[in-house]
């Protein structure tokens, strides 16, 4: 069946200006094999925000940066009243990632904000595009920390107590980048926003197996993240006799190994050993350290709270039984969040104008949407990444199905509006 073009802002969303806008940003921490390096409170990503910065100071936006570091810019509405919807996601990558995992959202949104400008339509709220900094756990463990810190939900005590492989603290990241720790706190643009709306790749298969190009997210899975140190004793591979040694990796092996076990236990639980380093590494010494991650996730609180529980005893066990110290940092809690269903229907309604079958689904990735969704009504909209690999150099999504994503996100933007600004920005 042919859908009709789009009609409105929607039908100026530019393909080639999206791919242009990727490809920049693209080139920023980009290594020789295509890895994408834009860890957080690097200069890669810092390099990234003033990009962003850039497109939105040609757009005429007002732009600032909040006292984390995320990246707004606003595009004033005609109500007057302050009330105000925000578009966007994150620019910062895991280590060797690809170009699609929260860039995709960026890009989107400024294009979003690009179309109805060329359209000539002014909302009745303000439009805020929005580029997060520090979305991805993976150098501090905790994800998502400048949604966090924009809605007041991170403080001095977590910015110090946060630290990445290094040791390096959070604190010390901020202070780094000319943040005050003791200036987080709720961040002005957060005041007056009926509603976030986030496009994201979806990181994994479901859209591309099934060959729908639009989804819809209903709940955004938890996550609990450990980091465990394992300390034995470090001795002669040689003449250190097997029932006296304490092998701290020998005890780590084990827990990985149940890690495993007990995420396959539970149906639609994920559990991952991410990191691993072993202390000192040496082909001719019994290691006496391992530190290593241990992230568990599920749309299912419960479960996921059953399953570290499980996780921490077996460790326990492990280490008990070769003489090997444990100790475990909590190092990230975060809830299962479903999202409003009316927004979720609203951006349903609007996708079925693009195609006939847009799927309602879980994320079981995190995203700055489940901490914006704490205050704020929040939606996402996600588009199929091929063989759904993400977090990876591999990581890719079509133009095309980029288009029809920033599409959906223009066309659900302006029925938001109209829908908020009708009702005093309740739907
Ligand atoms: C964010 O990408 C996550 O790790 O869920
Ligand atoms: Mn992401
Ligand atoms: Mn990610």
């Amino acid at each position: 069946m042919t859908r009709p073009a789009p009609d409105g802002a929607a039908s100026r969303v530019s393909a080639g200006r999206l791919a242009g806008d990727l490809d920049a940003l693209g080139r920023i921490g980009r290594d020789d094999d295509g890895a994408v390096n834009r860890v957080c409170f690097t200069p890669a990503e810092e390099e990234a925000h003033g990009l962003v910065a850039g497109w939105m100071e040609d757009l005429g936006l007002d732009v600032s940066r909040d006292g984390f570091g995320n990246t707004v810019g606003t595009r004033p509405g005609r109500g007057g009243s302050g009330r105000a919807i925000a578009i966007g996601s994150h620019v910062d990558s895991v280590p060797r990632g690809g170009n699609y995992d929260g860039a995709v959202g960026v890009v989107g949104a400024i294009e979003a904000a690009r179309a109805l400008a060329e359209e000539g339509r002014v909302l009745v709220h303000d439009l805020r595009v929005v580029c997060f900094s520090a979305e991805e756990g993976a150098r501090f463990g905790a994800p998502c920390l400048g949604s966090k810190a924009a809605l007041g939900l991170l403080g001095p005590d977590d910015a110090q107590r946060l630290e990445d492989g290094r040791g390096v603290t959070l604190a010390e990241a901020l202070e780094a980048r000319g943040s005050s720790v003791e200036a987080l706190g709720v961040a002005d643009w957060v005041e007056g926003l009926d509603a976030f709306v986030e496009l994201h790749i979806e990181q994994g298969r479901v859209l591309e197996d099934a060959r729908q190009p639009i989804g819809v997210v209903d709940w955004i899975a938890g996550n609990r993240r450990l980091r465990m140190t394992l300390r034995g004793q470090t001795d002669h591979s040689g003449a250190t006799p097997m029932p006296i040694r304490r092998d701290a990796l020998v005890a780590a092996a084990a827990v990985v190994g149940d890690v495993d076990r007990l995420a396959r236990r539970t149906r639609g639980l994920v559990g991952t050993v991410g990191e691993f380093t072993v202390h000192p590494n040496a082909l001719t010494a019994v290691p006496g350290k391992v530190e290593l991650s241990v992230d568990v996730r599920s749309a299912d609180v419960v479960v996921q709270e059953e399953t570290i529980e499980a996780v921490m005893e077996a460790a326990a066990r492990h280490c008990a039984a070769r003489g090997v110290d444990l100790e475990v940092d909590d190092v990230s809690s975060v809830a299962p969040v479903m999202l409003p269903s009316w927004l979720r229907r609203s951006l349903t309604d609007v996708a079925r104008r693009f195609t006939p079958r847009p799927r309602v689904m879980t994320s079981g990735a995190g995203h700055d949407a489940a901490i914006m969704a704490r205050r704020v009504p929040a939606g996402m909209v996600f588009i199929p990444c091929r063989g759904g690999v993400s977090h990876s150099p591999e990581e890719w999504a079509s133009t095309d199905q980029i288009a029809l994503g920033t599409q959906v996100l223009t066309a659900g933007v302006v029925e938001l509006d109209g829908m908020l600004a009708g009702a005093g920005g309740r739907p």
